[in-house]
């Protein structure tokens, strides 16, 4: 994991103040004197000794933004300094983890080689609280601790969504790094490298290894676009060139990046007509963003301009409010408008209707869709429209009523294309909202 960059580190000591008091808060509207957050413990295949790539619980990074922390526990009791224990165990097989140089400036720090050491230290501050919350897996006993309570749980997730400029500038960080995978892998694909080239372009034009990502990277040349979230990377270029998918991601000090480019094969027909309508319209939908703007809304509206690209790429042969009317964009969109953004890809509380809890689901015919709230300024959102030829879901479509309003050879035509996704991140603003990608991209993709 990367260290923590100056720009970053300057802005840290504010984000854990901004972090203290909001706990302060939502612990005292829970009922609760103090929580101990857990970093976890890596979970090993099952009848193996090893495991997957280690990554903390997210509230534990919200603290502590070092994924070297394994078997670490904070605890926060409003008043007083948030305190570390750190595990650095004596270990042969691994190098231990050390805590930071910055650690011991921000936590009251104390590191413990043996993990019983550790846990008796924690019980014993325990004492001076009466009632404990504590977040993560598995809480020894003897801490008598109320694990994950709902009412403290949907408080931090809530809040989570506005980013405090500490994060932003980690956000900003990883576009960077993005950007600049995702100009390798596009020039991978130029020189008609395989999936499997252009993956380990991206990873060293973003320079990370495969540890380091926020998510599995989707490179899907010709039909394997049309996969959502395609897994594999073939091994040999396909015979035929009509186009690419790339949706890939970054992360610094545990924020994540999630981008997406589609970019025209040579044997494609209209295919970079369909992509650059589709960019015109992803970036006029984000230029209408605001605070106080439903992101439910901005999907249904986002959901009509893919109509209109259906009528006038003749894909369809009615107009593009029947195409609306009858839902069929949903079988060439079938994913949400985006999410929110942070620690995780897929950030929390994307459906939650306030601090205290509740939920506003999407309605059942937009199901996909991972975000309802009302805009704020402060969220970090991805806009990622897509246009795919997904077979399974162009086969249901030809057995129900609308099936004539498809103009089916066109369709098929399109269908080795795949799809087109264009994602971008965007901070929303006072005013509007600042589209983080695209700036990474003007400023490190000059021509
Ligand atoms: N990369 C996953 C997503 O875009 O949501
Ligand atoms: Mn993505
Ligand atoms: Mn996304």
């Amino acid at each position: 994991m990367a260290a923590m960059d100056a720009h970053c580190r300057q802005r840290h000591p504010e984000h854990l103040r901004l972090v203290a008091s909001q706990w302060a808060d939502a612990l005292e509207a829970s009922g609760f004197d103090a929580v101990v957050v857990a970093a976890g413990h890596p979970r090993l295949y099952p009848f193996d000794d090893l495991a997957p790539f280690f990554r903390p619980n997210p509230h534990f990074a919200l603290w502590f933004p070092d994924k070297q922390c394994e078997g670490a526990i904070l605890m926060f009791a409003p008043g007083s300094p948030p305190a570390l224990y750190f595990h650095s165990p004596a270990d042969y097989w691994h190098a231990p983890a050390r805590a930071p140089d910055w650690a011991a400036e921000r936590f009251e720090l104390r590191s413990f080689a043996e993990a019983e050491a550790l846990e008796a230290a924690v019980a014993k501050s325990l004492h001076a609280h009466r009632h404990v919350a504590f977040i993560g897996e598995n809480p020894p006993e003897r801490w008598a601790v109320e694990a994950n309570p709902a009412p403290l749980i949907h408080r931090l997730h809530y809040q989570r969504a506005r980013k405090t400029t500490f994060e932003v500038a980690c956000l900003e960080q990883a576009t960077e790094n993005g950007v600049q995978g995702h100009m390798a892998a596009r020039e991978a694909y130029h020189a008609n490298g395989s999936e499997f080239e252009i993956l380990r372009a991206f990873l060293a034009g973003s320079g990370q290894t495969e540890a380091d990502l926020p998510y599995p990277c989707i490179v899907g040349r010709n039909e394997h676009a049309a996969v959502l979230h395609y897994q594999h990377y073939d091994r040999t270029p396909p015979a035929e060139d009509h186009g690419f998918l790339i949706d890939a991601g970054a992360a610094h000090l545990g924020y994540g990046s999630d981008i997406s480019r589609t970019w025209p094969g040579t044997n494609a027909s209209n295919f970079a007509e369909l992509i650059d309508a589709l960019d015109e319209q992803q970036r006029a939908l984000i230029d209408t963003i605001r605070p106080g703007l439903s992101y439910l809304d901005l999907h249904l509206a986002m959901h009509r301009r893919i109509a209109e690209l259906l009528n006038r790429f003749e894909l369809v042969r009615c107009s593009a409010e029947a195409a609306d009317e009858l839902g069929l964009s949903r079988t060439f969109m079938p994913h949400g408008l985006g999410h929110l953004l942070g620690l995780q890809t897929h950030d929390v509380g994307g459906w939650q209707s306030a601090p205290e809890g509740g939920e506003s689901p999407p309605p059942e015919d937009h199901a996909t869709l991972r975000l309802t709230r009302t805009i704020e300024a402060g969220m970090v959102l991805t806009i990622e429209p897509g246009l795919y030829f997904i077979p399974m879901l162009l086969n249901r479509l030809r057995q129900e009523a609308s099936a004539g309003e498809v103009n089916w050879p066109k369709v098929e035509a399109m269908t080795p294309c795949g799809g087109v996704r264009i994602e971008d991140n965007v901070l929303v603003t006072e005013h509007g909202a600042r589209n983080l990608t695209r700036e990474a991209f003007a400023a490190l993709d000059s021509p």
